[in-house]
């Protein structure tokens, strides 16, 4: 079992910046990534259409001999999580629960903890932050914005052209308005405007990313169920190296490209898979 990989899905690109903090922090871990690139975005998207296509990822993830999985899209992990757990059987982490967990620990010092949270507008209709961050610290006060913008100029790479400023202003208005002490970035893609977002906001918002936070509570998670690789890979290893394997669902070529922005480099394996229908057994492509 140890020796298996860690899965990990998005509703697309996104969740490499997932990839990047579970491949920084777990160095003798192989990992296959599942980028459902054909029915992104799932943060404009119904409960009930987000639910079927994280279970059939799931499904497929799990059929290809998993030892857990980690659900790095926030809009998966807010609205289908529970349902998730119930059909695969394996460890799951998802995004929500480790990056409220992260900004109550970082606000701590303060009696009444002010924190903002970012992400889709499907995240944000859920509360899955609000109640997180609540269930972490009764006395934190919690301000949601959906920023919906931030993901085609994420995946543009537009981090400092004048028109991203423009734009993060007006999405991170009542944020600013609200003056929190640490804002999470609830989305996969907010990662990469981080330098835009913390102009912006101000140096004094301490910026919350779910999916370092998730990294961490994945390194726990593997420790305590005793799950940790016992492989030591030798030499320094590259993002998308030969020993992580990247599955999408539509135009391989537009994620590498994009994979190769996020990431300095694109993924060396990367197959188009069929995810849906019957028990989510993917038919390689
Ligand atoms: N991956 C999604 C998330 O983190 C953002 C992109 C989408 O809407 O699918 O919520």
């Amino acid at each position: 079992m140890k020796d298996r990989p860690i899965g990990i899905f998005d509703s697309g690109v996104g969740g490499l910046t997932v990839y990047r903090a579970l491949h920084d922090r777990l160095p003798n871990e192989r990992f296959v990534y599942l980028g459902d690139t054909a029915r992104v975005p799932y943060g404009t998207k119904s409960l009930e259409t987000v639910e079927r296509y994280a279970i059939e990822n799931s499904l497929f993830l799990a059929s290809l001999g998993i030892k857990a999985l980690v659900v790095a899209c926030n809009t998966a992990s807010a609205l289908a999580l529970p349902q998730i757990r119930q059909r695969i059987g394996l460890d799951v982490v998802g995004v929500i629960g480790p990056g409220a967990r992260k900004a109550v620990e970082v606000t701590k010092g303060n009696s009444e903890p002010k924190i903002g949270v970012i992400a889709t507008e499907a995240t944000v209709a859920s509360n899955a932050y609000f109640e997180a961050i609540r269930r972490a610290s009764g006395s934190a006060s919690v301000l949601q914005a959906a920023c919906p913008l931030f993901v085609p100029l994420a995946e543009e790479n537009w981090i400092s052209e004048p028109e991203t400023f423009t734009i993060a202003r007006k999405h991170l208005a009542p944020i600013i308005e609200f003056e929190p002490d640490a804002l999470v970035l609830g989305c996969t893609h907010y990662p990469i405007l981080r330098d835009v977002i913390g102009q912006i906001v101000g140096e004094s918002v301490k910026l919350i990313d779910s999916g370092e936070a998730a990294a961490d509570e994945v390194a726990s998670m593997l420790a305590d169920r005793g799950l940790a690789s016992d492989e030591t890979i030798e030499g320094p290893r590259r993002l998308c190296d030969d020993l992580d394997h990247f599955y999408v669902t539509d135009a391989a070529d537009r994620f590498a490209r994009v994979a190769e922005r996020f990431l300095g480099s694109p993924p060396s394996r990367i197959e188009a898979v069929e995810v849906y229908g019957g028990d989510g057994l993917g038919i390689g492509g």
